[in-house]
């Protein structure tokens, strides 16, 4: 059985939508079978560790974009198992999630970065979700992706599956 794990931090709820939603797609193309083909596993930033990461076939790595850098957490996680799984996942896919207010581009670039150093290969372009949120009140309110964004990270996942499922990564 192959294994996609969901890595992911939130503070208002967007990106927890984006790699909950991921889930879905992906356990839903993976199939009823007991076991099934595919297990899915979405583990927030600060649960997991090297040990996951290496027992994974594929990633989603989900964060916010907070003061134009990943979030703090999700660094937190790349910075305890960067060197501990470092040349052991040559090759395996991924993807990359980013929760924005507005902009999103750093948090993408030093994931899309980690990710070259780690020699994973882009099973799909990163993806960033704008919140439009500006003003503080904005950014400090709790966060409802829309369907059609919500849809396009189901289908991600959903790929994600059934590539592994096939042995197509
Ligand atoms: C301290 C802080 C800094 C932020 N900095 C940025 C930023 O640099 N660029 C941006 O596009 N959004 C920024 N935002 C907005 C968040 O990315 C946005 O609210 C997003 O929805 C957060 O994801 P979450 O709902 O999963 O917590 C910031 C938010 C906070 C709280």
């Amino acid at each position: 059985m192959k294994t996609l794990l969901i890595v992911y931090h939130t503070m208002t709820g967007g990106t927890a939508q984006m790699a909950q939603a991921t889930a879905a797609g992906a356990r839903a193309a993976a199939g009823a079978g007991d076991p099934p083909a595919v297990q899915v596993r979405c583990l927030r930033a600060g649960e997991a560790g090297p040990e996951d990461v290496l027992a994974a076939d594929a990633y989603v790595f989900a964060t916010p974009e907070n003061l134009a850098s990943m979030a703090g957490l999700m660094k937190d996680f790349f910075d305890r198992c960067y060197y501990p799984v470092l040349d052991r996942l040559n090759g395996r896919p991924y993807a990359a999630l980013v929760c924005a207010g507005s902009d999103g581009q750093q948090a993408l670039r030093q994931i899309e970065r980690i990710a070259t150093g780690w020699r994973l290969q882009a099973a799909a372009p990163g993806r960033i979700i704008c919140t439009r949120a500006q003003t503080p009140e904005d950014i400090l309110r709790p966060k409802i992706i829309e369907p059609a964004q919500l849809q396009a990270c189901e289908e991600l996942g959903a790929a994600l599956a059934e590539g592994l499922a096939l042995g197509i990564f």
